[in-house]
């Protein structure tokens, strides 16, 4: 989605924000634009389509100079990616300028209207509205005219603006889309993500909805758009100018999946100490009469974040007996869903900032829901929102394919059904005491499974050329083949689809062939012998078998295999095999994951795919 950076200070405005975003490039974009107050008094103004490397080719050429500017990402939604339709916008004189994320509802009409009033638009962009209106507005006050501007709109926004007769302020204002204002010290930043000015400065004001900011190299003053001053509690980053950076790994999702034993631990720690300890949450704000009271639990996310609630639904039922559903937060808004009394949402979002999701929550809030996140962002807007917020602690996550925010948003989601149940009375000391035990074990067997990166790699290195996958389940496992299906897509661009094992009779099992190599999920449990059988049709119909099983199953390999079979033929070869340590049924999910991701990275690898900066993705979808 769309990067905005801003700068007022004394050093070149154009380097701070090609340097933010520049780290902001991971979320996916297709055309870039710097805009500075030039020494003179006037505004100038460079964009291109394409990556910042044209950008930075363009700026070598012929430098923009000035020590105010604002610069953007553009990915496209309204017109197509051009020059004319980057950003940063002009207004009709030229003397304003402005960064957009997020969509103006209403802009037909205003386009209409300034038209008829004669101001002169350039672009088919939504934002271009914003620049001619703050023209309209503009009087010699940038914040006053950036204040009546914002209330003509509806939709969301976040905007940097800036003005070459206000040739010494910045202008931030927000409305549903993230923004934050990085406080220096003779010199001040926006961003729309922390990230991109965490190399500046640790110190930052999360800005909330219609709140108005003017920001100078000395001050930033906060307000509501009454212009009533706001005191805004400063919010340290916590962690460290170089956790966004990819260190010895060649991609960020390598390191972020090599990141997930330290994740792990720090996700236990303070809510899990030992097996024969209760587990605690901090956050949540949820009364154990509440906790004792539910009678539905509802879990609402898009993608990876929805995937983690469908085992959250299983979770959840099965251990803390709450009847409970999972939603994709795009649909949830269009089965307009009955919410009775005593009923949870849980909000899975690593970004905290996925519009959609964001939208589930308000529709469910308004029905009268109790909302608690499980959330990465801190002071995300879905954090902000919810009445408690259980925080994943993954620390950043660049990579597009989500990863490390993946099993941990399993792990937080686990801890808190085992937590309900061990208020609701709903578990066993024995089985608590053993599905506890595999969570505290879970560090190491996420080492023991990044160790075994070869054996994945030599599986990848089998399959790489397949045109399609198909990922097979059961039970507690079956987001496990969706969340696996979708790593691979995703980055790899393979087409995989994910099926329950036991629908591969009514349908899909027609697609086996040797072009396609299928993953069955079969540790040993409850789910194991349809597994096998499952493995066994698929065998006799010669597709290649890629099986996930637990240490020490020695006759998985051979399962399904033909000893007459020629040897040139699928059914006669042994399955690829991808073994994972043996844990708790509920427990799982989380050590699967880790071998599908690292089985995606390096087919995607193989296939020479930009693994980090998939086509046509973006790390977080703050539009519908
Ligand atoms: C997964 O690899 C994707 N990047 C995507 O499905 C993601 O999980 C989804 O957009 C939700 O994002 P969120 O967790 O930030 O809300």
């Amino acid at each position: 989605m769309c990067g905005i950076v801003g700068y007022v200070g004394t050093r070149q405005a154009p380097d701070i924000c090609l340097a933010g975003l520049r780290r902001l490039e991971y979320r996916g974009y297709d055309s870039a634009g710097i805009c500075v107050v030039t020494d003179g008094g006037d505004l100038d103004l460079r964009k291109v389509v394409g990556k910042l490397d044209v950008m930075q080719e363009s700026l070598d050429e012929q430098p923009l100079v000035g020590s105010v500017g604002i610069g953007h990402t553009r990915w496209a939604t309204h017109g197509k990616p051009s020059v004319e339709n980057s950003h940063p916008h002009l207004s009709t004189n030229g003397r304003i300028a402005v960064v957009h994320n997020g969509i103006i509802e209403n802009y037909q009409e205003l386009r209409a209207q300034l038209e008829s009033e004669g101001f002169v638009f350039k672009s088919q962009t939504d934002t271009e509205v914003m620049a001619h209106l703050v023209e309209k507005y503009y009087d010699g006050d940038l914040r006053e005219a950036a204040r009546k501007a914002v209330l003509d709109l509806q939709g969301a926004f976040a905007f940097g603006i800036i003005c070459a007769d206000s040739p010494d302020e910045m202008i931030a204002v927000r409305r549903f889309s993230p923004l934050v204002v990085g406080i220096g010290e003779g010199e001040n930043y926006i961003a729309s993500d922390m990230g991109a000015i965490r190399a500046e400065t640790d110190k930052v004001y999360v800005i909330g909805d219609d709140e108005l900011c003017l920001i100078t190299r000395d001050g930033i003053e906060i307000t509501d758009l009454e212009l009533n001053a706001i005191d805004r509690e400063v919010y340290v980053i916590p962690w460290p100018a170089d956790a966004a950076a990819k260190g010895e790994h060649p991609k960020f999702m390598h390191k972020e999946i090599f990141e997930q034993p330290d994740a792990i631990r720090a996700c236990l720690a303070g809510r899990l100490s030992s097996a024969d300890k209760p587990i605690t949450f901090e956050n949540i704000n949820l009364t154990e009469d509440e906790i004792k009271s539910f009678k539905r639990v509802v879990f609402t996310a898009c993608g990876t974040a929805y995937h983690a609630g469908v085992v959250g639904r299983f979770l959840m039922e099965r251990v803390a007996k709450i009847p409970s559903d999972a939603d994709l937060a795009a649909e949830l808004q269009q089965r307009d869903p009955v919410v009775l009394d005593d009923t949870l949402c849980v909000i899975v979002s690593q970004s905290g900032e996925t519009a959609d999701t964001l939208e589930g929550l308000r529709a469910m809030k308004a029905k009268g829901s109790k909302i608690v996140g499980v959330i990465n962002v801190v002071d995300s807007s879905i954090a902000r929102e919810s009445d408690g917020v259980a925080y994943i602690q993954a620390g950043p996550e660049i990579g597009v394919a989500s990863t490390k925010a993946y099993s941990l948003q399993i792990l937080t989601i686990e801890l808190l059904a085992l937590y309900f149940a061990e208020i609701r009375g709903t578990v066993s000391p024995e089985e608590a005491r053993e599905i506890k035990e595999c969570l505290l074990r879970l560090p190491e067997d996420a080492q023991t499974l990044l160790e075994r990166e070869d054996d994945v790699l030599a599986v990848a290195k089998k399959h790489y050329d397949k045109s399609s996958a198909l990922y097979l389940a059961r039970g507690v496992n079956l987001p496990s083949a969706m969340e696996g299906a979708l790593k691979l897509k995703e980055i790899s661009y393979i087409h995989a689809e994910a099926y329950s094992a036991g629908e591969m009779k009514h349908g899909p099992i027609a697609l086996v062939g040797p072009d396609m190599f299928v993953l069955s999920i079969a540790p040993e449990g409850p789910t194991y012998d349809e597994m096998i059988g499952n493995i066994m049709e698929i065998k006799a119909r010669s597709g290649p078998m890629v099986a996930v099983a637990y240490d020490g199953d020695e006759k998985i390999e051979q399962t399904g295999v033909d000893p007459d079979a020629d040897p040139s033929d699928i059914a006669g070869r042994p399955n690829d095999m991808i073994y994972v340590p043996k844990t708790h049924e509920y427990v799982s999910p989380i050590t699967i994951a880790i071998p599908l991701q690292l089985l995606a990275y390096h087919m995607a690898d193989l296939r020479g795919e930009h693994i980090d900066q998939p086509r046509n993705l973006a790390k977080t979808v703050t539009v519908k």
